[in-house]
Order: C-alpha cells, then sequence, then structure tokens
C-alpha cells in the first residue's frame, strides 16, 4: 500500500515541534498516605530513588525535582517526560501520576463566561450576636486560605485587643519582597508563598506585575481573607461612599494564615488573569495540615472537570478531612450550564454563590420618558442634563466582525462617533471594566452595560473610571428597542444609592456553576449557597480597584463577584461551629451548614434563579448558610475519613496503594449511601434502598418525626418514621426508600431529568428541622 507522501512529509515537520512542546512537563506522583515510620529525610530519599529510577543520573533526579510532599500527603513533583510519568505510574506504591494542571482564582473579574446571574441576599447570616459571643468570635480557631497574598496593612487585619496566637500553630511567617515577620501579627499568624511550579510554566515572576513574598498585588487574596476573618472596622465604603458601614469578616478574632500560591499570567495586556498550579497547591495544602489549620478556604478551580486522584485540591482535602481540618471550595462560575460544578469531592463543602440584600440602584431615563432600574457603585455622575445615547454598534470601527459590534471590546470603537455620548455595551467576551475603559479612550461620556440574555437580571457592581450603569436583560432589550426606534436617542444616568431595605433576596447568581458533579453524580453538589454576589470586603493597595494600567486609584475596600467570594463565607461559618463544638468532626460541621439551611428567600418565597425562575439544589445545594441556626441542628450527619474511602471504593478506585490500614472490602456499599446530608440518585431503575445514621447533638431525650417531599416520578419511605432518642451523641440508622412511579405522566417528566424533592428529621417540639434535599433521576 502507498502511503500518501503529503501526510508523512507533515508528521516529519511537526514531530519535533510537538515534542519540544510536551518534553519538560511537571508531572506529581501520588503515594497516598505515608507508613508512619519515616524520617523526612527518608522520605526525600525515597522520592528521590523513584525519581533515580526512571532518570539518566543522580544529577537529572535533583535537578527535575520541585516539591516533595512530606508531611501529611506522600508524594512528590517533578520534572518528567510523558514516557517517565508512564513507567512511574505503574510502580508499587504509587497511586496516581498527573500532569500539572493551571487553576484559577475564582471571581467574575476574570473572563466572563456566558452565564446567567441571578443575586440572593444574605439575610442577616449574623444578626444575632449570640452566635458570635457563643464561638468567642472564633478565636483560637485556625483558618489557612489559599490565595493571592494578602495586604498586611489593611485595617481588617489589625491585631489590636487579640489573645496570643495558638499555642498549636506551626507555620511560619516567610519573607520576601516588601514583606518581613513583622507583617504577621496576631490576626494574620502565618504566610507562605509558592511558586515553584508557576515559575517552571511560566518563567521567573516579573517583580513588576507581583511581590516575590505573601504581599498581594491582585486583591483577590486580601478580599477572601478579610471575608473570612477580618477584623470589624467601622465607617468603611468604597469608592463614592458605597455600601457605607462596619466591615467584619465572619469569624472577626479568628486566627488567619496565607498560603500564596496564585501569580499574574505574564505577556497579557491586562493584569486581571492569574493561575494557581496544581503542584503549588498541593505543597501548600501539605504546609496548612502540619502548620496546624482548622479550616482551608480554597476560591479556586479550574473549568475542565478531573477525577479526584488527577485533582490537586481534592488530594489535598482527602489528607486534610483525615486531620479533620474542614475545607471549603468555591463552586465556580461556569454556570448556568448543568455539570459546571467544580471542587466536587464529598470531603470537601462546595459553596455556590447568591445575592445579599443590599442593592446600589440607579437608574437610566430615556428621552421617551421610561425609566428604568440599574445598579452601580461608580463614584463618577454625569452633569444633569439630556446626552446622546448610542448602542456601541452604531460607532464601531467598520472591521469589527458583527457578532462583537455591541460588545466595546478594546479598539473596537471609532472615536470620532463616541465624543458626548452616553454608549451601551452588551455584557459578555472580556471585563465589564474594560468596555468602560474602551468608552472612555473612544470619548464617550458614560456607559451602559446592558446583560445579554445569558446573564438574566443579575448585575455584578464595578467600580468604573466613568459615569455608568448596569442593566439585567430586559432593560437593556429596552434600551436597544428605544435606540433602534429613533435617530435622536437621549439618557441620563442618575447617580446611584445604596439600598437595603425591602430587597428580596437572596437569589442565585447567575454565573454561580451547576450541578449534578461531573465527576460522580450520586453525591449532590454544589452543598450550599452564601453571599457572593457585589461583595465589599478588604482590598489591595498594590493596585486599583479594576486592575487596569490606566487606573491609579488606590482604595482600602472594594467590590468583588464569584464563588471565591461566598466560600469564605462559609469557610468563616465553619470556624465559628469548630469554636462553639471543638470535638465535631468536618463532616459534622458541614452536616449543620447543610441541614439548617434556608430555602426561602427573605419575603418567605423560593429562593429563585437569575431569571425569576424557582431555583433548585443543583444551584444552592440545601440551601442558604444560617450559621445560627447551625450552632444548634439537633441531628449531624457524620462521616469519617473511612466512609470517604469506603465511597472511593464504591466509584471503583482500588485503594491498595493509598493507605497502609484500609483495604476495600469485596462489596463495597452504593455510591449513594456515603453518609451525607442530601441524597442523589442518577440512574433510578426500580426501587433504591439507600440508608444514613443522624447523631444526636441537641437534647436528651427527643422524638424526631420524618416528613417528605418526594421528587416528581418517585415516592420516597423512610423507615423508621420515627426516631427515639434517650442521650446526646446517640445514634439512629435509618432507610430511605427510592421508588419510580409507573404513572406515564410523572414518568415522561421524569425521564433522564432531575426532579427534586426532601425529607427532613422534625422534632416534637418543633425546635428542629434536619433537611435533606433529594435529586434523583429515571433510567
Ligand atoms: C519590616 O518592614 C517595615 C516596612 O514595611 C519596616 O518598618 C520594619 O522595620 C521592618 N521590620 C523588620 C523586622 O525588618
Ligand atoms: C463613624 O462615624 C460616625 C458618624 O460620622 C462617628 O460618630 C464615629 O465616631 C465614627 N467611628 C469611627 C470608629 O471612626
Ligand atoms: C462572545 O463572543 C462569541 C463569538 O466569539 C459569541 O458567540 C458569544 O455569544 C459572545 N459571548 C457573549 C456572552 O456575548
Ligand atoms: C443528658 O444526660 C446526661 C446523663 O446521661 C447528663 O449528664 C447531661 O447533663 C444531660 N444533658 C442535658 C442537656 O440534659
Ligand atoms: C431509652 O429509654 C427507654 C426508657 O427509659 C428504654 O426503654 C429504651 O430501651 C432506651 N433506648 C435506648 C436505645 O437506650
Amino acid at each position: 500500500m502507498e502511503e500518501p507522501p503529503v501526510f508523512s512529509l507533515l508528521v516529519l515537520l511537526l514531530l519535533p515541534l510537538l515534542t519540544s512542546c510536551v518534553e519538560n512537563q511537571v508531572y506529581i506522583v501520588y503515594f497516598g498516605e505515608h507508613s508512619g515510620d519515616k524520617t523526612l529525610h527518608e522520605i526525600e530519599e525515597n522520592h528521590h530513588s523513584y525519581l533515580l529510577s526512571v532518570k539518566e543520573s543522580e544529577e537529572d533526579a535533583r535537578s527535575s525535582l520541585l516539591y516533595s510532599y512530606k508531611h501529611s500527603i506522600n508524594g512528590f513533583a517533578a520534572v518528567l517526560k510523558p514516557e517517565e510519568a508512564e513507567k512511574l505510574s505503574g510502580r508499587k506504591g504509587v497511586v496516581s501520576v498527573f500532569k500539572s494542571t493551571k487553576y484559577t482564582l475564582h471571581t467574575t473579574r476574570s473572563w466572563e463566561f456566558a452565564g446567567l446571574e441571578d443575586p440572593s441576599n444574605e439575610y442577616n447570616a449574623y444578626d444575632k450576636d449570640v452566635l458570635l459571643v457563643k464561638a468567642q468570635f472564633g478565636r483560637d480557631v485556625i483558618v489557612g486560605l489559599l490565595d493571592s497574598g494578602y495586604w498586611p496593612e489593611s485595617q481588617s487585619f489589625v491585631d489590636t485587643g487579640l489573645g496570643p496566637v495558638p499555642k498549636r500553630w506551626k507555620g511560619i511567617c516567610q519573607t520576601g519582597n516588601q514583606f518581613n515577620t513583622s507583617h504577621c501579627n496576631r490576626k494574620v499568624i502565618g504566610a507562605h508563598y509558592y511558586l515553584k511550579g508557576y515559575e517552571k510554566a511560566y518563567g521567573a515572576l516579573d517583580r513588576t506585575r507581583d511581590y516575590f513574598s505573601p504581599l498581594d498585588k491582585d486583591g483577590h487574596g486580601t478580599h477572601t481573607t478579610s471575608i473570612v476573618g477580618g477584623r470589624r472596622v467601622h465607617n468603611v465604603s468604597a469608592l463614592g461612599g458605597f455600601a457605607y458601614g462596619t466591615a467584619s469578616g465572619g469569624a472577626p478574632l479568628v486566627s488567619l494564615a496565607m498560603y500564596k500560591v496564585c501569580w499574574p499570567i505574564p505577556d497579557r495586556d491586562n493584569k486581571i488573569e492569574n493561575t494557581c498550579l496544581s503542584e503549588d497547591m498541593l505543597a501548600a495544602i501539605d504546609d496548612a495540615i502540619e502548620d496546624g489549620v482548622d479550616v482551608l478556604s480554597i476560591s479556586i478551580g479550574a473549568y475542565d472537570p478531573t477525577p479526584y486522584d488527577q485533582n490537586p485540591i481534592a488530594v489535598g482535602a482527602l489528607h486534610a478531612v483525615k486531620n479533620n481540618i474542614i475545607t471549603v471550595c468555591s463552586a465556580g462560575n461556569y454556570g448556568p450550564a448543568p455539570y459546571s460544578v467544580r471542587n466536587t469531592a464529598p470531603w470537601i463543602i462546595t459553596v455556590s454563590a447568591s445575592s445579599l440584600d443590599r442593592m446600589f440602584l440607579a437608574a437610566v431615563e430615556l428621552g421617551n420618558g421610561e425609566k428604568l432600574q440599574g445598579e452601580t457603585v461608580t463614584p463618577y455622575n454625569l452633569e444633569r442634563k439630556w446626552y446622546p445615547l448610542v448602542r456601541a454598534g452604531q460607532i464601531a470601527h467598520p472591521e469589527v466582525p458583527k457578532y462583537l459590534l455591541d460588545q466595546c471590546l478594546p479598539g473596537s470603537l471609532s472615536s470620532d462617533k463616541a465624543k458626548g455620548k452616553i454608549v451601551f455595551c452588551l455584557r459578555g467576551n472580556g471585563t465589564r471594566v474594560a468596555k468602560g475603559a474602551e468608552v472612555m479612550r473612544a470619548g464617550g461620556v458614560g456607559l451602559i452595560v446592558g446583560n445579554s440574555e445569558a446573564f438574566g437580571e443579575d448585575i455584578s457592581v464595578d467600580s468604573h473610571l466613568l459615569p455608568a450603569n448596569a442593566v439585567g436583560y430586559q432593560n437593556a432589550m429596552k434600551i436597544l428597542d428605544y435606540i433602534d426606534s429613533t435617530n435622536n436617542a437621549m439618557a441620563y444616568i442618575t447617580p446611584a444609592k445604596t439600598v437595603s431595605h425591602g430587597i428580596t433576596a437572596p437569589h442565585m447568581a447567575g454565573f454561580t456553576s451547576v450541578g449534578p458533579s461531573p465527576v460522580s453524580e450520586a453525591v449532590l453538589k454544589p452543598d450550599i449557597t452564601a453571599p457572593g454576589l457585589n461583595i465589599l470586603a478588604a482590598w489591595s493597595e498594590g493596585d486599583s480597584p479594576t486592575k487596569m494600567d490606566l487606573d491609579h486609584r488606590v482604595v482600602k475596600y472594594n467590590f468583588l463577584s464569584g464563588t471565591s467570594m461566598s466560600c469564605p463565607h462559609i469557610a468563616g461559618a465553619a470556624a465559628l461551629l469548630r469554636a462553639i463544638h471543638p470535638t465535631w468532626s468536618s463532616a459534622a460541621i458541614r452536616s449543620a451548614l447543610m441541614t439548617t439551611a434556608a430555602v426561602l428567600n427573605n419575603k418567605d418565597k423560593p429562593i429563585t434563579d437569575a431569571f425569576g425562575n424557582e431555583a433548585n439544589p443543583f444551584l444552592f445545594g440545601s440551601g442558604h448558610f444560617m450559621p445560627k441556626q447551625a450552632a444548634d441542628p439537633g441531628l449531624v450527619y457524620d462521616a469519617s475519613y473511612e466512609d470517604y474511602l469506603l465511597y472511593l471504593c464504591s466509584i471503583g478506585y482500588n485503594l491498595k496503594d493509598l493507605t497502609p490500614n484500609f483495604r476495600c472490602p469485596t462489596n463495597p456499599p452504593a455510591p449513594h449511601d456515603l453518609n451525607y446530608p442530601s441524597i442523589a440518585i442518577p440512574q433510578l431503575q426500580g426501587t433504591v434502598v439507600t440508608y444514613r445514621t443522624v447523631t444526636n447533638v441537641g437534647s436528651n431525650r427527643s422524638v424526631y418525626y420524618s416528613l417528605v417531599k418526594a421528587p416528581l416520578g418517585v415516592s420516597v419511605n423512610i423507615y423508621p418514621p420515627i426516631l427515639y432518642f434517650n442521650e446526646s451523641g446517640e445514634k439512629k440508622t435509618f432507610t430511605i426508600t427510592i421508588q419510580a412511579e409507573n404513572l406515564e405522566g410523572a414518568y415522561y417528566f421524569a425521564k433522564n431529568k432531575y426532579q427534586f424533592g426532601w425529607y427532613t428529621w422534625r422534632d416534637s417540639f418543633g425546635t428542629y428541622n434536619v433537611r435533606s434535599p433529594i435529586a434523583v433521576a429515571l433510567a
């Protein structure tokens, strides 16, 4: 047979190129747990011997190593050729070998995916100081964050009046660029930075773009850290005086530790994009466990889902849970598509984002007399008069492609035609603040950012550099209709004001990632929702609020949106619960948060999505967090490290190398049998019987009755339907039988489509409602 010559020529030409691209790749070689009897030196030697077994020389092996993980996590990160990685993955003792992956911070100021948005409100989650007092405001609890560093000079991190650093703390305060040991204090007690993986991937850090130290240039880490545990700071506001009031973290007296793992991507014309490398994160988590943190808050994820044993956050969190550390992660901002939720391991608390009961209302007045409500936190206002109004497409350069006409992307507007006008730009593709910068560059005097359909009615506010407003989809369409209906469109944008009374909240943020879990559908994810839309928190003074080069403003507080912001709310709440119940497991604390979460908004109506439709557990998990109720949940669903290992067995992992003390049973339980405070049955055929065990953490003598709202198309039966407890600490097991109904209509609706319901244990005094959502799809 003849081979087409062109083809072979191409292959020959491409081959050297291709191999040089993949040759120097960082891999993580993961061994699971340590056997327990080795010194740190012996562990390093052991890692070295594995490396040496695939490398040419001693020198090769030493120089290829980036990290030896030797505290809780057993593994190493090294530069390997694919064939070396392949060889290692077959070696005895190796659990998995996986390539370094680039993760990112979960804020929406990074490039927006076409998504919906819908806000929910935080209804006075911390209104009753009783909870804070009981928890001593989180005193003696340590929360570690993986993020972009922090700004130590922020008022949110002063340590006046704080007690000593908790005795068990073993972490360090790592010095570096503009950061010395005096920058750690009794509030932020530890700070480390990790960038070996980053520098391997991108070359040496450009020190004009970030600090070679725990100091935060980005702002994101300062923001999340202050949400978890910033001190109470009175009389703060964003630029323009928005959201004036007292700033406070969820657990204002908690101790904090920063593990800086995220760095700017070089050679981009913006400083917005950042990256966090697998191997750097794993090193950080290994240290955090060793250092003695109680809670880990990780607002980081990747767009592509990965199996648990290839995912540094899942691997790290598994070791964390073995040490009874609570790991809280952001669910991602990749909504509204199903299967977009990330960080879905069942030993992680996965947090979606919803709105607060606060808005920054401003109106767009149109020449036809219409007055449309929008939101903004721009500190600049227009002089009171009418301005010509155009849509970007009308003043775009002729070469801008049609589908991008209204997007105000950099360089797309013609300066001749923009001068003195208010410009309407469509949201999406690029950042919102950059659209404002483009309108400014072209001489426009005002900006309206309108949601495209995918974003719904959800608005993320920004500190623009010019007078601006942002409107939801419906108002955006009204504005476009008006512009298109006249050749003399005029508008005015009113100054915005902060409104925090009477706002219906929470609603789900349109960007928030949605279940089911792409990794294992038998665990319902996300777990819970918390505020993540338009959150004001501390900021880095090392960069401007928009991070654009032309922005020279320096602020102490700034707005951000994203599941990055909702995650530290739950981390703060978990820290309070740890303070109140120091003996509770991480699973018990998660259970308390989940079973007490609210599914109604502050008007006692179901929480909605970004389009005003009723939201479901794939958006909010068990509901909106209610920390006060979580402190006293009545019953908890506990789970141990071994339970998670059994779960891994049930989904097909062979754990022979992971841990020396555990073997998968021949017949492991089903994945949905994990003692989780929610239930997901992805492919129901006939009947599934699952079981759960609750632990009484309420009063000694109590009686609980089961209540069920079955999902459409199935019946749900709980047995026994009543649980009697004599003592606190007592455990009771019950079964849940879920059966497909033979109803034609119901079957039609439910087939291959998830339906939702719940069951609740309610005690005889009506004090406790221990609620669990159920998601079922018929096969
Ligand atoms: C640390 O840096 C600050 C300036 O940011 C300086 O005032 C202080 O003296 C330094 N402390 C030490 C111990 O070097
Ligand atoms: C905050 O502002 C109020 C009113 O302007 C003032 O009375 C109070 O002293 C301020 N508090 C602080 C801590 O600055
Ligand atoms: C972004 O641009 C693409 C074309 O490149 C377009 O298909 C998409 O709809 C745009 N997204 C948004 C949210 O506007
Ligand atoms: C529950 O009973 C134990 C003894 O069985 C007792 O020590 C404890 O105080 C009781 N707790 C409450 C809340 O009554
Ligand atoms: C609870 O107490 C009742 C009566 O006091 C007793 O009959 C029952 O066996 C006890 N149950 C358990 C599980 O201890």
